[in-house]
Parts: C-alpha cells; sequence; structure tokens
C-alpha cells in the first residue's frame, strides 16, 4: 500500500473511533490502542511530511504559540436568551407563544442550559477552517488555535451517512466536566500553581491562551446546540438539524428532548433542577427553544434575543447557618484568608462547612462576626461565600472581626501592602512559604542550584534538615545521601551545585530571594542602580528608589517593606557569611543599544532566547515579546510567523541572527 493511501485510510480509522467515542459513547477501543493508532500516523507523516494536511487527527496543536488574537465577525449575530425566573414566567411564555402562532400544543427542544462559554465553529466545505468566540455578539476573537485541540470538535464533517453542507456555522458551549475539574485542580495544586475557581473560569481561560499547547492540556469538553449559517441544506425543525449535527460527527447534549406546551416545559425544568447535581457538569438553567423553523421565523427576534427562545433560571443554591470561627489560612506565597467555620448546612446535595470571607475589606463591608447567622451561597464556584449577614438573628455581645496582624503559623508580624486589600505574613521562612521560597531561589535564573528540584525541597524540609533559605549552605553529605531516591552520585553533585551557587551576580540574588514584585529585569535594573552594592540597595528610602527609571512606587515600597524586617537583613548577612558572593559587574558605560528594542523570533540557532536577551540588556537595550511601531530591530531565525509578517508590514529592520552576532560585536 502507498503511503498516501496508508495515511488516507488510518485518519479515517482514527476519525471513526472519534465519532463511536464522543457522539455514539460506544467506543470499540481502548483508550491506548487508539494511541498508538495515532502514533502510528504521525510516525507515517514524519516520513511523508508532504502528506499532512490541516484536518488530520495530528495537527491539532500548533507548534508555536499566536502572537495575538484576532477577531472574527459572526455572519448572523449570536444572541443572548432572556430569562423567566421561576414557572410561572415559563407558563407565560408558553403563553405567548400561543398567542404569537396561534395554536396550541406548541413544540419545544428542552435543553440544559451549560455553564460554559458560547463558542462558533465553522466549515467550509466539510473542513474546519476558524472558531470564535461570542465576543459581544457581532465580533468574536478568533480561537482556532484552541478549538481546533478539543478532540470532540471534528477537523472535517463526516459525510458516511449524509454529504456536508458548503458552509455550516454551528454554535456550542465549550464547558469542563465535573470530575475533569477537580482532577485538573487537583494539578495546579500539585505543581504550586492557583487552583480555579470554578470549572467556567478554567474554560475561559484555557480558551484565552496564546499557546495551543496550554489549552490541549486542559480537559475541555464541548456540545452544539444552534444553527448559524447554512448553505445548501434546509432544516424544517431544529430536531432534524440536531441529528444531522450527529451524522457529521459534531457533539449533541444527549440529556436534550422534545417536549410540547407549558406542561412540557415546567415538568422538564422542574426534573432537571432536581437532578442538576448528579449531572456531570455544571449548569445554570433550562433552554427552551420552538422546535420549527417556519415558526421561529414568524415570531422573529428582538435587538438582543430571539423571541422563540427563553432560559429557566434554577433557584439560588443557598441556606442559611451560623459561624462558629474564623480561621486564618496562609497560602504558599503568605497571603492570609480568613474562613468562616459553619455549622454544617447542606445545600443542593453537599455538606458545607466552610465559607471565604476573602479579606478584610469583605469581612467590614458586610459586617461579618463571630456567632453571626448568615446566607450562604454555592454558585458553581469550589468555596461557598457568605452572601449577608442575617442582623436580626445576631447575638449580644458580638463584635467586629479584625484578622490579627500576625501570621497564625509563625507568629512573624503580617503586613498589607498599600493599595492592597490581602495581609501577608512577612516572615520568608514561615513554614508555609519556605519549600515554595527554597525552589524559586534554587531555579534557573536565580541561584541555579542544579538537582534542587520540587520533590527534593519538599523532602529537606519535611525532614527538618532545612528551615530557612541560608540553612542550604549547611546541608551535609551525610544527610543528602540518607534521602529518598538519593544516591551517592546525586548527593554529591547536589553539593557541589550549591557550593557553585554561591558564586553568583547581584541581580540573580535579588532576584532569588522572592521580593514581591521584583522580577528578573528589576532586578537587573537594581544591580545597575546600585552597582552591585548590597549594602546600599538595603539603605535606599522609598524617594531614592521611586527615583529610578522603570520602578515605580509599589515596586518601591515592596523593597522597603522588605528591608525594614530585620530577619531578611538576617538571612541575607547570613548567606554572605556562608560564602556566598557577588560578583563585582562590569559597568558598561557605552550603552550602545541604549533605548533600542529588540524582538526575537523564530528559532534561534546559535543562541538561546536567553542568552540574545542578556546580550541586548547588557549593552543597554531592551527585548520585547511583541513588535509594534516602538520596535527597533527584529532578529528572525527559521520559521518565523507572524511577528516577521508584522514587522516586515510596520516597515522594521529585520535581522538574521548572523546579522545580531555581528553587530553586538562589532559594536
Ligand atoms: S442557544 C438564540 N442553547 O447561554 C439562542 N445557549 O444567554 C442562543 N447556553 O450565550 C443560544 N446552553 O453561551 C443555547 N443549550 C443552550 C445553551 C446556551 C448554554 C449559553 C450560550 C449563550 C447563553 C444565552
Amino acid at each position: 500500500m502507498s503511503p498516501k493511501i496508508q495515511i488516507k485510510k488510518l485518519r479515517g480509522i482514527i476519525q471513526d473511533h472519534n465519532y463511536r467515542y464522543y457522539i455514539l459513547d460506544d467506543p470499540t477501543i481502548s483508550d491506548g490502542e487508539y494511541d498508538i493508532l495515532l502514533n502510528e500516523l504521525e510516525k507515517l507523516e514524519n516520513i511523508n511530511p508532504d502528506l499532512i494536511t490541516l484536518d488530520s487527527p495530528t495537527q491539532r496543536v500548533g507548534s508555536t504559540p499566536i502572537a495575538e488574537f484576532g477577531t472574527i465577525d459572526h455572519r448572523i449575530p449570536m444572541l443572548s436568551l432572556a430569562n423567566a425566573m421561576n414557572e410561572d414566567e415559563l407558563v407565560a411564555f408558553d403563553k405567548r407563544m400561543q398567542k404569537g402562532l396561534n395554536h396550541e400544543f406548541i413544540e419545544y427542544m428542552a435543553e440544559p442550559k451549560l455553564d460554559g462559554l458560547g463558542v462558533e465553529l465553522v466549515y467550509e466545505d466539510g473542513l474546519f477552517v476558524y472558531g470564535s468566540t461570542r465576543g459581544d455578539g457581532f465580533t468574536g476573537e478568533d480561537i482556532t488555535h484552541n478549538l481546533k485541540t478539543i478532540r470532540e470538535v471534528p477537523l472535517s464533517l463526516r459525510t458516511q451517512e449524509i454529504a456536508h453542507p458548503s458552509l455550516l456555522e454551528v454554535r456550542g458551549e465549550v464547558f469542563i466536566r465535573k470530575d475533569d475539574f477537580n482532577s485538573l485542580n487537583q494539578t495546579q495544586e500539585k505543581n504550586g500553581i492557583p487552583v480555579f475557581a470554578n470549572p467556567r473560569n478554567a474554560a475561559a481561560g484555557s480558551l484565552r491562551q496564546l499557546d495551543p499547547k496550554i489549552t490541549a492540556q486542559r480537559p475541555l469538553s464541548i456540545y452544539c446546540y444552534e444553527l448559524g449559517t447554512i448553505d445548501g441544506d434546509a432544516f424544517q425543525d431544529h430536531a432534524s438539524f440536531l441529528i444531522a449535527l450527529k451524522k457529521w460527527g459534531l457533539p449533541v447534549n444527549p440529556f436534550i428532548q422534545l417536549v410540547t406546551g407549558s406542561v412540557g416545559l415546567t415538568r422538564f425544568h422542574v426534573d432537571l433542577e432536581t437532578k442538576r447535581n448528579e449531572l456531570p457538569y455544571e449548569i445554570d438553567g433550562t433552554v427552551f427553544k420552538i422546535n420549527n423553523y417556519n415558526e421561529r421565523g414568524n415570531l422573529g427576534t428582538r435587538s438582543r434575543s430571539p423571541r422563540w427562545a427563553i432560559a429557566g433560571k434554577f433557584k439560588a443554591q443557598q441556606a442559611t447557618t451560623i459561624i462558629n470561627g474564623i480561621d486564618i489560612q496562609v497560602g504558599r506565597t503568605g497571603a492570609l484568608t480568613p474562613v468562616a467555620k459553619l455549622n454544617p448546612v447542606y445545600i443542593a446535595g453537599v455538606t458545607v462547612t466552610n465559607a471565604t470571607l476573602h479579606n478584610q475589606d469583605e469581612i467590614d463591608r458586610k459586617d461579618i462576626r463571630i456567632r453571626d447567622t448568615v446566607l450562604i451561597e454555592r454558585a458553581g464556584d469550589v468555596i461557598p461565600k457568605v452572601v449577608k449577614v442575617i442582623i436580626g438573628k445576631r447575638p449580644n455581645n458580638t463584635s467586629p472581626f479584625k484578622i490579627p496582624n500576625t501570621c497564625p503559623v509563625c507568629n512573624h508580624p503580617a503586613f498589607r501592602p498599600d493599595g492592597e486589600v490581602i495581609l501577608r505574613c512577612g516572615n520568608i521562612s514561615c513554614p508555609r512559604q519556605i519549600k515554595g521560597r527554597i525552589q524559586h531561589f534554587a531555579s534557573k535564573l536565580a541561584l541555579n542550584i542544579d538537582g534542587l528540584g520540587k520533590m527534593i525541597v519538599e523532602q529537606l524540609v519535611d525532614e527538618g534538615l532545612i528551615n530557612a533559605i541560608d540553612g542550604l549552605f549547611n546541608l551535609k553529605y551525610e544527610s543528602l545521601v540518607e534521602l529518598d531516591r538519593m544516591g551517592e552520585k546525586s548527593a554529591t553533585n547536589l553539593m557541589g551545585a550549591i557550593s557553585q551557587s554561591k558564586e553568583s551576580t547581584f541581580a540573580r540574588f535579588i532576584y532569588a530571594l522572592g521580593i514581591r514584585n521584583v522580577g528578573e529585569h528589576i532586578a537587573k535594573v537594581l544591580e545597575k542602580e546600585f552597582s552591585g552594592n548590597l549594602v546600599e540597595f538595603q539603605k535606599a528610602n522609598l524617594e531614592a528608589l521611586e527615583n529610578i527609571d522603570e520602578i515605580g512606587p509599589i515596586v518601591a515600597e515592596t523593597i522597603v517593606q522588605f528591608w525594614s524586617d530585620d530577619s531578611n537583613k538576617i538571612m541575607v548577612q547570613n548567606c554572605l557569611d556562608k560564602g556566598v558572593e557577588l560578583a563585582e559587574i562590569k559597568i558598561n558605560r557605552k550603552q550602545p543599544f541604549e533605548d533600542k528594542i529588540f524582538v526575537f523570533t523564530g528559532s534561534l540557532e546559535k543562541l538561546t532566547r536567553r542568552d540574545a536577551k542578556d546580550m541586548v540588556e547588557d549593552l543597554g537595550g531592551k527585548a520585547s515579546g511583541s513588535v509594534s511601531k516602538n520596535t527597533d530591530f527584529v532578529v528572525a531565525g527559521p520559521v518565523a510567523g507572524s511577528k516577521l509578517k508584522k514587522a516586515e508590514e510596520l516597515g522594521i529592520d529585520i535581522l538574521t541572527e548572523e546579522d545580531f552576532l555581528k553587530m553586538v560585536r562589532l559594536e
């Protein structure tokens, strides 16, 4: 068999399995077997790159992030839905429809209202060509690269049962299933990244990524539910349209059903509300749409919503209970968060015992006190919130609650940066912060201690071998070698890496300390300003710091605050006493790249991006991630994409990597 036929056959088989899995919910092979097929296809395509097509299942994740979102106009506006707040309003809706259409017993398509994000998929000649967000209803953002990563979105329409139309614009909702959401948050937590508040936020954040590789790791799902435009096919009603969608391989919610009249509406609504918590995804109501397309046309639309459809809202998931106490939780970055401990209360299928109170401002605004009776709400969020205090039920002798000014974990004073609402523990050796701090201290752009990964740091802290950053320099080979999964060789290497890290620079060391708002760039600015003199830097007051170009009042304040804490000064002194030496910085008087902005795009062959950036900065220039009219030079390697194009359009000087190297050497 020729590779061409082999590839075509494999693609067909994979598409069939997708269809069986996502549309029929009846897979005939395991995930592992599916992956083998995909690998086989990938291998064949690697050998025959000219046979790769855009709709090949291997092409779901693009290799380069996009520079920014383009926009896409919807051919037909994406309208929203009017609401019915209760069953009476659903009955009233049916009455309006009867009157408008002049007949009884109207047929509706009844659907769950998914709590995700509305999107539009566009298929031309059966191929998925682009997809967009709803945006303002008329124009949305181009998120084609991210929608392609969703396996349920067919890259080409199936034609085994019915032919595809020449143009199809179909609307649907992208969402994340509850169990997928929980595993996603567990992974976030394990990696020390903030968790998402609810599945909707997670789905929204995932769709707004410039890099499709990130989106591909998010467990997004989609159900299609509405027609935008279609050419070459006419449907009499919504039911037949949904059947056609399934035949083309587009996913449709199996829960959708036809109902008749006001009894049909209210029964579906009440029934779905009781089942709400058993569904595998979050919903925030029901949607009812007239089934017959002629009838829809006769009723028409208002400016923002069609007359022929309505969304039925569910009752809020609320209950009242008593606050027994308020705990202060300390996050990994030192943020102190007040959490109300509640008398357990059952809200829509879940027993709630905690509610977040966010911060002091929130507590003051709602005047929340211990022993208060409060109204609690679950709104799809992970942690329920307090809606309000029932003041009438407040017992005597309560007093306003103030978050204590010390960290409950380490008793160190906490501080609240100007203009911020969150109180933070100021102790960088606080047991809740220490693991993250050490990891950051050892990271590549900081002291670059090779071999000191997350697992080792956890063990070091858990075993009590280290309880402050400078403790790193007291570690002994004998205790390292005892750790789990640590052999003699790794222990020796790690000891070597720690000792090597002592020869560092001012900028790296300052960055390593993890002062809030002081990233690697600001650290370099400070290095230049203070000529690498730590003592001068520690003495600098607000005014002196604010006078430095690129340092604003917020950064200045965090720096002053950091050094006002003696324990930080002591920790730094300990590092120096234990042998940390910060190389003298060469002051480059001649700054040939002063004020020049460089953008690197495409793959560089001789330099890493980081080296290139360092070179530019050493010569007084700046490296930026995006091309604009302020850009002076674009250095383009092979496979440069949209940035190069933009640079050409703007008439910006374009250099090869070789040109750039010459320029650096000559000047
Ligand atoms: S139909 C003209 N069906 O709800 C009808 N929308 O307020 C347009 N939604 O933006 C939408 N589930 O994102 C429709 N089964 C469903 C839906 C649904 C969720 C969202 C959609 C839309 C919003 C309408």
